[in-house]
């Protein structure tokens, strides 16, 4: 079995703000993408990678970064597209036409997660290759209520069924190909998570796998801090 990393990197960081993209901003003397692509390249569960980057980005990533940095598992530095699924969509056409994607796992993961570490893609290889569709995620901490347009509350659902949703998200190739390619022949049905299109499109089962805490999403200046303590 083949593990594929495809990392999100073509993204505007809108939240963010700033001048910079935040997978390019400083995180302790590197990039944050630098971190991410780090545990990737060291993980003996990931051959090869394919990162996603804007088409302005693509030759500065690969010189300052993969080639800088010296990434050997990067094999294909892709343009990405308005969306976060068109990036990913971008990313599965490559796969596709690998001559041995029947035996491949897909692991999808935003490249402002610089924390991800190794024991979040073992666990979530192992599950892949029971169940075929896992997400990493963890139980949320505070209550969430649903709240109309009025900014009335509605409804509290039950706290113990409440995952906070991470990346990787993995599945087997051919699964997500296929749930991305029958999502994307039809308008306005469009996914903010991968496993959403295997939930829906597909409707095969996708387990939830322990993530961690501090495998957060680099999306709001606070979060480029709270990343720099959990590095120290
Ligand atoms: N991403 C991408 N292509 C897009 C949109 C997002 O590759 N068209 C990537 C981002 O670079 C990021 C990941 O998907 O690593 C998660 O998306 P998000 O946190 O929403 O990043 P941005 O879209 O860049 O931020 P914002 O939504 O605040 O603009
Ligand atoms: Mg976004």
């Amino acid at each position: 079995a083949k593990g594929i990393a495809v990392v999100l990197a073509a993204g505007q960081g809108k939240r963010m703000g700033g001048t910079i993209q935040k997978q390019y901003m400083d995180l302790c003397g590197k990039p944050v993408l630098y971190y991410t692509l780090k545990a990737f390249e060291e993980s003996e569960v990931i051959d090869q990678v394919i990162l996603v980057s804007g088409k302005e980005e693509k030759d500065q990533v690969r010189e300052s970064i993969v080639d800088f940095y010296g990434f050997q598992k990067v094999t294909q530095i892709t343009e990405g597209g308005k969306e976060r699924y068109d990036s990913v969509w971008n990313a599965l056409q490559i796969v596709d036409k690998m001559k041995d994607k029947e035996e491949s796992y897909v692991f999808i993961h935003d490249g402002a997660r610089p924390l991800v570490d190794d024991s979040i893609l073992k666990r979530t290889y192992e599950e892949v290759r029971r169940s075929g569709a896992c997400v990493a995620g963890m139980p949320v901490k505070d209550t969430i209520k649903i709240v109309n347009e009025n900014l009335e509350t509605e409804e509290t659902p039950d706290r113990k069924k409440m995952w906070m949703i991470q990346t990787p998200q993995v599945f087997k190739a051919p699964l997500i190909i296929e749930a991305y390619r029958k999502m994307m022949a039809v308008p306005h049905s469009h996914v903010t998570d991968d496993a959403m299109a295997v939930e829906m499109v597909m409707k095969h089962p996708v387990k939830m796998v322990e993530g961690s805490y501090k495998n957060i999403k680099i999306t709001t200046p606070e979060d480029l801090k709270i990343a720099k303590v959990f590095l120290k």
